[in-house]
């Protein structure tokens, strides 16, 4: 019997799983965690349990007494937040991620999915067209944290035979749950804000271009891959996947074709530092070859379905 525990369950990417996992394996297959209790029951009805990943003892426990067979480990500062306050993410990415990759190889888990990101390249990384496998040698604690949780998890899966896989995610454009505190953010609030207010200001230059992809393709992925036969994998956490990469102006001109009187000011802070480190495109050919990567959203078709349903959440639709 498969049971999935999810840490960072109510995030962005979390909050979207679980739904699709609970109708695929059965919400009692499920067990969601994350450090805060829910605002608000899932609709799914899916068990829940408060889980923080820098205790190790509590990640055990959980695992253990669960019976748990396979993990998402979604629990992760982001690169803005990170920046804010390093130390917290350096406790809940670095230690976290140890405590869960340790737990996960210590007691025998069948496959453990961890994300990694864009922010794992720096200002070294060739801009366009990045391989896997490249310079990884980032100025932001998200990045670092990230880079170190990509060795870590080759070296568990090289010592100790841990099934370890994940991809390395674009910005990811959803309207569900609202990121917590990412560089690529400004991509789901210029929505919210079109929608509403018909005005946004952006933290980043109208031509920072960075690798996206929709909700539905980031979801599709991760379920690809946790799928993938073992032996057909190459990389472990360093698949790079993307759908289309656009800049902040690009972004404006698909939105004001629906919300025609929308208007963009661009104040830089500090996230575009963060932006402007990393790649504007990304080869995602080995994550096609070794596991059938294939993206359905176009940029066009994302922005389309992102106005209706943000429309529809702010009940103007
Ligand atoms: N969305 C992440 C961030 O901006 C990058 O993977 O921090």
């Amino acid at each position: 019997m498969v049971k999935i525990l999810i840490t960072g369950s109510l995030g962005q990417i979390g909050s979207e799983l679980v739904t699709i996992l609970a109708k695929r394996f059965g919400k009692s297959s499920i067990l969601m965690t994350d450090v805060k209790e829910p605002a608000v029951k899932n609709s799914e009805d899916v068990e829940f349990s408060i889980l923080d990943v820098t205790n190790a003892d509590s990640v055990r426990s959980i695992v253990r007494e669960n019976g748990i067979t396979d993990i998402f480990h979604l629990a992760s500062i982001l690169s803005a937040a990170g920046e804010k306050n390093p130390q917290k993410a350096f406790a809940v990415n670095s230690t976290g991620t140890f405590n869960v990759i340790d737990a996960a190889s210590s007691l025998g888990i069948n496959r453990l999915i961890i994300p990694s990101t864009i922010g794992v390249f720096g200002p070294e990384t060739p801009r366009d067209n990045v391989p896997d496998i490249t310079i990884t040698r980032p100025t932001t604690m998200y990045g670092i944290t990230k880079v170190s949780a990509e060795l870590l998890s080759s070296y568990y899966h090289d010592r100790f035979g841990l099934d370890v896989r994940g991809v390395r995610y674009p910005g990811i454009i959803s309207y569900l749950t609202p990121p917590s505190a990412g560089t690529t953010d400004y991509a789901v609030d210029m929505f919210y804000h079109a929608v509403k207010h018909q005005e946004y200001t952006c933290y980043l230059s109208p031509e920072t271009t960075l690798p996206m992809m929709y909700m539905p393709d980031a979801l599709k992925s991760l379920l690809r891959l946790f799928d993938a036969p073992a032996s057909s994998l190459k990389h472990r956490l360093e698949y790079n996947i993307s759908s289309f990469s656009f800049n902040p102006q690009e972004l404006y001109g698909e939105i004001k074709r629906h919300v025609l009187d929308f208007r963009v000011r661009y104040e830089p802070d500090f996230r575009e530092e963060i932006a402007k480190n990393w790649p504007r495109t990304l080869d995602t050919s080995e994550a096609a070859k070794d596991w059938g990567f294939s993206p359905e959203y176009s940029f066009k078709e994302t922005v389309s379905d992102m106005i209706v349903n943000v429309r529809k959440i702010l009940d103007l639709a």
